[in-house]
């Protein structure tokens, strides 16, 4: 047993340890809608901007400790009060970034949303995200002509082989299905590092499961498409969809691809739609890779709740 003044004499000496928190200045706020602005203040500039409250961080070490470092670590990645030293284009990707981060239920982080209720986020705050951020994808005209023009090309090219007698076919047996455009967004990705933008989509068997919360393990029939797109960008910096780089997919069904976890898993690249892989055993890389989400289902893609 530690003596009890010993643990007094350890805590009052910690205490002094305190690490400083301070407010640099701002140098350029986010703009947004004043009603993304407000749900932003609430419930991540205490980590997110030069404008944390500083009375709201439990002010005992080792708490407090911690607390320091999430602020470092959360203006480091995203700082809401130096916005302008971002370009535009960035300043979208870090929004749909930030989104996506709300959607997964990943930000604001909960060891901070536990010891502050208020700063969860309703389903209404995550809808009001969501909305803006679609808002921006869909309401700007790209700008870059040769580009768009390309993409008509494409889709074209695209047409045809679709339309064709012989379906694209992975060496595992599976078929692709153009008809993925047509089904629900699960969810939406950005890579910075190469400027793609991925949409996730979910046939009906897959988004009926996702509403009924019925997806550890996902039903039989359903199937997931990931499809890659370049970005566009205008002058503004404001991001649309563009060229068509490939798609994958996974089928659920627990019997007929109990080798594989229970998906099937195919990939087709380019507009030509080339199948991916010399033979049936590329699904390796695929598993492999999805391998970390096991106790989700091989899913990584936390669906938007509905
Ligand atoms: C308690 C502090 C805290 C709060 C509140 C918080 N975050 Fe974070 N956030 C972090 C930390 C720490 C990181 C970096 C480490 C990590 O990813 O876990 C981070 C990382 C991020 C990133 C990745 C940044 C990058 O590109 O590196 C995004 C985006 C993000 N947060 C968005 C948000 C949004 C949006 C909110 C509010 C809805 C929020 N965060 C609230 C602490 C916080
Ligand atoms: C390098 C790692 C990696 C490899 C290899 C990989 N994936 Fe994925 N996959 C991911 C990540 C990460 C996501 C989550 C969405 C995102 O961030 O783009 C994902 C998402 C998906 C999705 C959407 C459902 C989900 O899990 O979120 C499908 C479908 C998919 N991958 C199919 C495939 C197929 C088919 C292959 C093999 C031909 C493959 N993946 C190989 C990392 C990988």
């Amino acid at each position: 047993m530690i003596p009890l003044f010993l643990l007094f004499g350890i805590f009052a000496t910690v205490q002094s340890l305190r690490p400083e928190i301070t407010n640099p200045p701002v140098t350029g706020e986010v703009k947004v809608p004043h009603e993304v602005q407000t749900i932003l203040r609430n419930s991540c500039y205490d980590c997110h901007s030069n404008q944390t409250n500083l009375t709201w961080y439990d002010k005992i070490v080792p708490a407090s400790w911690l607390v320091a470092q999430h602020i470092k670590d959360g203006r480091n990645g995203l700082n809401f009060s130096e916005w302008d030293k971002l370009s535009p284009a960035d300043q979208k990707a870090k929004l749909w970034e930030s989104v996506n981060q709300v959607s997964q239920g990943a930000m604001p982080l909960q060891s901070y949303t536990l010891a502050h209720p208020q700063a969860k986020l309703s389903q209404n705050d995550i809808k009001v995200l969501q909305n803006y951020i679609w808002s921006l994808r869909v309401n700007n005209k790209p700008q870059d002509t040769a580009k768009i023009e390309a993409l008509n090309d494409q889709s074209a090219a695209l047409k045809k082989v679709e339309n064709s007698a012989k379906i694209p076919q992975t060496p595992n047996g599976i078929a692709y299905v153009a008809d993925y455009k047509n089904w629900a967004v699960v969810s939406t990705t950005q890579r910075l590092d190469n400027g793609t933008m991925r949409i996730i989509y979910g046939n009906d068997i897959a988004i009926k499961a996702i509403k009924e919360k019925k997806i550890n393990p996902w039903p039989d029939g359903a199937i997931l498409a990931k499809a890659a797109y370049e970005e566009i960008e205008d002058e503004d910096g404001n991001i649309s969809q563009g060229a068509f780089k490939q798609v994958e997919f996974m089928s659920k069904d627990h019997k007929k691809y109990k080798k594989t976890n229970g998906w099937g898993f195919s990939r087709f690249k380019t507009t030509e739609l080339i199948p991916y892989g010399k033979r049936a055993d590329f699904v390796i890389e695929c598993m492999n890779c999805h391998k970390p989400m096991e106790k989700n289902d091989y899913v990584f893609t936390l669906p938007i709740r509905q």
